[in-house]
């Protein structure tokens, strides 16, 4: 049954969102039970955690833009920058394989989004993107790790598309870095036309939280302030990801921990004579064959993970989460049943 949200694949193993699979950090457990009753009766207030995330990323406190989720921020980025242009014919360039809300948002705010697509290897179709950029786009979503693929854009190819891309607004949703590659922070004060998305989902483990950031300087960022209401992000979260930065220890043990697991993936792919791609995320992304059974076998087995086959760049894909090295081990074991079960018929 969908009655609202994305379908929850029910009791098992999650590794078919890119959740952190070992929970957040204790520290935010208690600074949740530490909530007072008029925190929760009173409207929240953002200036305290602007300014620690300001700190924390090296950024001015102005160029950050707390957004339920970075869901949120991609959505309000495109209504932001795309609604406000009433250009009756414009357009968003989406390299895919991609994150979906890059073409809902583009649609949501009235515009048509422009896929231009990975390489046959995957690797980022840089020269292609450039090439896609007309007076007409008026945003380009850049990811980096791709989620699918876990392949990274260069610093220098980043530089490259937001230098050519004139009026239009260069997106750079980095919701994976801290899992890998090089974040395209300490550039932006050379680009009043680029955004970059973070996320506290994913390697902090506040998924359920939903906060995300928007970072900019005011001519990319202002129009997306402008659009976003005044309080989205509810109190519990504001006192999680403050708790969640305090924590020094607990993102560099995770990221171990998902390094691990690639690794762990990586070679139950090479043993089992499944194709794969190298991941500079906190995911792989494996080509199965037909995918529909092999989820089925796999869910059968309690192990839920994601269909990436719909689209044209990645047939017979499926991407499994890396987490914490248990949850990889348990989701090898099933992957081996699942492919001796098949090699058997
Ligand atoms: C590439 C990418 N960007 C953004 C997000 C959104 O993260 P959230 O809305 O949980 O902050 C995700 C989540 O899966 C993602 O994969």
């Amino acid at each position: 049954m969908l009655i609202q949200g994305y379908p929850d694949p029910g009791e098992g193993l999650r590794l078919h969102l890119n959740e952190n699979t070992g929970g957040c950090s204790p520290r935010v457990i208690e600074a949740i039970r530490r909530l007072k009753p008029t925190d929760i009766s009173t409207y929240p207030s953002y200036p305290s955690l602007v300014l620690t995330i300001a700190k924390y990323f090296d950024v001015d406190p102005e160029w950050v833009l707390l957004t339920n989720g970075l869901d949120e921020g991609i959505l309000m980025a495109a209504i932001g920058h795309i609604s406000k242009a009433r250009i009756h014919d414009a357009e968003t360039i989406v390299p895919t394989p991609a994150f979906d809300p890059y073409p809902n948002s583009t649609a949501a705010a009235g515009a048509t989004s422009v896929r231009v697509p990975a390489n046959p290897d995957l690797s980022f179709p840089t020269d292609a993107v450039i090439e896609a950029i007309t007076p007409r786009t008026r945003m380009i979503f850049l990811n980096t790790p791709n989620n699918p693929t876990g392949q990274l854009i260069s610093i220098r190819d980043l530089c490259r598309i937001s230098e050519a891309a004139g009026d239009a607004i260069v997106l750079i949703d980095e919701a994976y870095i801290e899992f890998g590659g090089e974040s395209f922070l300490p550039q932006l004060s050379r680009y009043p036309n680029v955004l970059v998305g973070r996320t506290f989902s994913k390697a902090y483990g506040l998924a359920g939280m939903r906060v995300g950031i928007v970072i900019g300087q005011p001519p990319a960022l202002q129009p997306v302030r402008d659009v976003t209401l005044p309080f989205n992000i509810n109190v519990i979260a504001l006192y999680a990801v403050e708790a969640a930065l305090e924590d020094t220890e607990f993102l560099p043990r995770y990221a171990a921990q998902v390094n691990e697991s690639r690794d762990m993936l990586y070679a139950a792919c090479r043993r089992l004579g499944l194709e794969y791609w190298e991941s500079a995320a906190n995911y792989v992304l494996v080509r199965v064959g037909e995918t529909a059974p092999f989820m089925r076998a796999l869910s059968a087995r309690r192990i839920h993970v994601r269909d990436r086959s719909k689209d044209p760049s990645t047939p017979g894909c499926v991407r499994i989460t890396a987490g914490m090295v248990e949850h990889t081990t348990a989701a090898i074991e099933a992957l081996e049943s699942v492919v001796a079960t098949r090699q058997a018929r």
